[in-house]
């Protein structure tokens, strides 16, 4: 019987398995369903889609600061904010096999029993839709009671608005500026799936900027453009991304107007990131609420007001994975196929593979030296002696990394390196002096390679 060729997302969760970026979370017990632990290559990527949204969001602007909140706050915030009473999506039950689906998401959904029919159009009939609140609860000291019960955030936003006055004040900040986070968020999704495009924890960068009111629609625009041209900056493909506004009857209860940045995946177009004007709605509530004044006072106009907020809001990992499937290519040469991500030097989980030509004749002492130097220059590196020196480039090729250097008789005589390139395979000599340089310089110039098809 022919073998049924692998969907593109079953080879990227196999990559990420086999190569150490993504594992199925308590696999040893079983696994436990849609929850993931990221491998050493996983977590290196992570951090740096971090690093790359926190530098352009908050590094390089004098307008922007961070924000660290916690995790649990006052169960008041999350009735005052709406989720108590709100935040929920519809969900049916399948009679028959008891099975669990979001109502609005049933052409999606696959019946568990027959995977080929959607659920309700197989033996079952499904439930009234009713509606499922998505938050966490938990309980707060060594008591179960009603009065003890407590969320976990299912956004890091909220945070950011209970500080609002705080930040205002001690980071001698007046609107516009924003406040930004990046932690992690946990939602009781009814049906999460795809990999880890929805789980039911993941982590969020959210920013919330705070505008005189009136100034609203410009800056929403500003931040719809500024967050696209971050994607296409880091090497995504512009011809699986699009913005797309939502219609009214879409709009979340905070909402004036939203844009979602949407990217084309292998099962689909999906939401990549959202950024929203949420008008007065949120710093508004939590005044009435909390009796605590969370407006602005202006001391050259004499105003006081409450600021508009528009806010961008992604997933990290949602991005990361973005970043992989869109890295990814079987890319077809003379002899073979080889499998390569061209991941943005920026966010490679590897920047430098560092190899000697042959295990002997004082290479790997000179490999090792050369890679010690540029790990003390922060550049992350891998060493690797084992297999022909093709079979390592074609490693590194298949985890990303940018650029291989290989140490061979010239080094050892006139102090040169081989440095190979990822995306063009062309092999070049460098000094080992100007190395570092060398590196820096082509990272800088990196552009996006035209698929070989
Ligand atoms: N504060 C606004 C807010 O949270 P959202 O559209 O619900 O907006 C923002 O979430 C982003 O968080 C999404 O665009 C997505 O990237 C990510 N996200 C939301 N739910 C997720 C989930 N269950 N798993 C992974 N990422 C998720």
């Amino acid at each position: 019987m022919a073998k049924k060729p692998a969907s593109q997302m079953d080879v990227i969760v196999s990559l990420c398995k086999r190569r150490g970026f993504v594992f199925q979370a308590s696999e040893v017990y079983g696994g436990v369903g849609n929850t993931y632990d990221y491998g050493p290559l996983g977590v290196e990527l992570l951090r740096r889609v971090k690093d790359a949204w926190w530098n352009r969001v908050v590094v390089e602007r004098s307008d922007v600061v961070g924000l660290d909140s916690a995790i649990i706050q006052h169960p008041k915030v999350w009735e005052t904010s709406g989720h108590v009473g709100g935040f929920s999506d519809p969900m049916v039950d399948c009679k028959l096999c008891k099975g669990r689906f979001r109502a609005d998401k049933l052409e999606d959904a696959r019946c568990p029993e027959k995977p080929s029919k959607r659920p309700g159009e197989c033996a079952g009939e499904l439930t009234e839709a009713r509606e499922f609140n998505l938050m966490f609860k938990t309980t707060l000291g060594p008591v179960e009671e009603s009065g003890s019960v407590a969320y976990l955030r299912p956004e890091t936003a909220q945070g950011i608005f209970l500080n609002f006055k705080n930040v205002l004040e001690s980071a001698r900040q007046k609107p516009p500026f924003g406040i930004a986070q990046i932690g992690k968020s946990f939602r009781n999704e009814i049906t999460p799936g795809n990999f880890v495009f929805r789980t039911r924890e993941f982590e969020q960068a959210e920013m919330e900027f705070f505008v005189p009111p009136g100034e609203d629609q410009q800056w929403f625009e500003y931040w719809r453009e500024a967050r696209y041209r971050w994607y296409v900056d880091l090497g995504i493909d512009e011809s699986k991304l699009r913005i797309r506004d939502h219609e009214a009857s879409e709009l979340a209860h905070y909402a004036k107007a939203t844009s979602d940045i949407e990217y084309e995946y292998p099962f689909g177009w999906g939401e990549l990131e959202g950024i929203a004007n949420r008008a007065d709605f949120d710093l508004t509530r939590h005044s009435e609420a909390s009796g605590t004044d969370l407006l602005y006072f202006d001391p050259q106009t004499k105003e006081r007001y409450t600021p508009f907020v528009i806010e961008p809001a992604g997933g990290i990992n949602r991005m990361a994975l973005t970043f992989l499937i869109d890295a990814y290519e079987e890319e077809q040469l003379e002899k073979d196929t080889r499998v390569v991500l061209h991941f943005h030097p920026e966010i490679a989980p590897i920047t430098v593979g560092v190899f000697p030509l042959v295990k002997k004749d004082g290479m790997p002492e000179k490999a090792k030296e050369i890679e010690a130097e540029l790990r003390r220059a922060r550049l992350a590196t891998f060493y690797d002696e084992k297999g022909a020196i093709g079979r390592r480039y074609r490693r590194q090729d298949e985890v990303g990394t940018p650029y291989c250097i290989t140490v061979d008789g010239d080094t050892l005589s006139e102090d040169v390196v081989t440095v190979r390139h990822r995306d063009s395979m062309e092999q070049e000599k460098v000094p080992v002096a100007d190395l570092r340089e060398y590196l820096e310089e082509a990272s800088r110039r990196w552009v996006r390679p035209a698929p070989k098809g």
